[in-house]
């Protein structure tokens, strides 16, 4: 039983480092490939065997310390009303501008509308037998509300600022509709078997750190307080650097953190009682392996021993990394922090 993931999330001494890569599941690796040959990617999504198989490619083959449930932020949104494709960025048809779309909205009821989720979870508790912890996750409600009124990935994020900014009734009770959406999907993912909670603010670091305390913090916040103390709730918020108080005030018991923070002066500045992952800019993947193994130690040693540090890169693996030194950049993780 490798508890090394569960036990850094609260804190406590581990044996060595435990080490994931957000989007550990998908186009790097050619296992993935093929069977994404078979189908779409929402269709992989809504098949629990397949969807099952491909989070368990990366235990297997790059040696992580924890499993991250297949699936993607914008799942849940789709029983909400929104219609949803993947090209392959995902896009909505009919994006959310007024009181009447939000209205239009609804909660999903879990196990009747995104039943191959927790179906998921479930079979992958089974054949995962302990062997790592499973991660849930969903996008916090910001993230998630910037793909719903713009439509799709956006530079400026025009269309949510000025809904921000124009009509604030209208924001407030899209993102409050969000909110109550995922308290109760993630609490079913709990109730299937997660066994901790990753909440990604993809995009929570657009706003000035002025707004991010006024229109995104709050909303997090509730969903957070919300899962309780069962499990442990990391919470990634990319472009987090300038504004690490405001975003610990959301709670959970992990910050994830980007490389554009050096990881041991953002410990410094969060203090004690709580953990962060991190924060291996992506890129390095595309280094050699001694440049990746270098990279790795400097981020170790950013930490300098303290407990409650997971190794994750500061963002998503890209398509393009060779999977050998992803495996390299795991096996560096665990010999570096190796205790004697
Ligand atoms: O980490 C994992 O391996 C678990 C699976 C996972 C996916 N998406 C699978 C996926 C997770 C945790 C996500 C989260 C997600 N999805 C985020 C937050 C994290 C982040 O990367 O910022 C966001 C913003 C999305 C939305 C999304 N989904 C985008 C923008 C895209 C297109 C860009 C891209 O990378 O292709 C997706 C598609 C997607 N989600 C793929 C995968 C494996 C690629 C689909 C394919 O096979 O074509």
């Amino acid at each position: 039983m490798n508890t090394r993931f569960l036990d850094a999330c609260r804190g406590l001494p581990v044996d060595r480092t435990p080490v994931w890569l957000m989007r550990q599941a998908g186009r790097y690796l050619p296992q993935y490939m093929k069977v994404r040959e078979k189908c779409t990617f929402l269709q992989l999504c809504k098949t629990p065997e397949l969807a099952a198989e491909v989070t368990i490619q990366p235990i297997d083959i790059l040696g992580v310390d924890a499993a991250i449930l297949f699936s993607d932020i914008l799942t849940p949104v789709e029983p909400m009303g929104l219609k949803l494709d993947f090209v392959p960025g995902p896009v909505f048809e009919n994006p959310v501008r007024s009181m009447a779309d939000v209205a239009a909205l609804r909660i999903p009821e879990m196990e009747e509308d995104v039943p191959y989720v927790l179906e998921t979870i479930r079979i992958l508790r089974r054949e995962l037998a302990g062997r790592v912890p499973l991660i849930g996750f969903g996008g916090a409600p910001f993230t998630l509300a910037c793909y719903m009124v713009e439509g799709k990935g956006s530079k400026d994020f025009a269309a949510i600022k000025k809904m921000m900014y124009c009509a604030p009734e209208v924001y407030a009770a899209l993102m409050d509709k969000i909110a109550d959406m995922l308290i109760a999907y993630l609490k079913a993912q709990i109730t299937a078997g997660a066994q901790a909670i990753q909440v990604f603010d993809t995009w929570g670091g657009i706003p000035s750190p002025s707004d991010y305390e006024k229109y995104v913090l709050p909303y997090t916040t509730r969903v957070i307080a919300a899962l309780g103390t069962e499990v442990p709730v990391i919470h990634f918020v990319k472009g987090a650097g300038t504004m690490l108080r405001s975003v610990r005030k959301a709670g959970g018991d992990v910050l994830g953190l980007d490389w554009h923070v050096n990881l041991g002066a953002a410990r410094d500045e969060l203090g004690p009682g709580i953990a962060v992952q991190g924060n291996l800019d992506p890129t390095v993947l595309f280094g050699t392996k001694p440049l990746i193994e270098a990279e790795v130690k400097r981020v170790l040693d950013e930490n300098a021993g303290r407990p409650g540090h997971i190794f994750n890169l500061g963002h998503g693996i890209l398509p393009t990394v060779p999977p050998e030194n992803a495996i390299h950049m795991v096996e560096c993780v665990h010999r570096l922090s190796q205790q004697s």
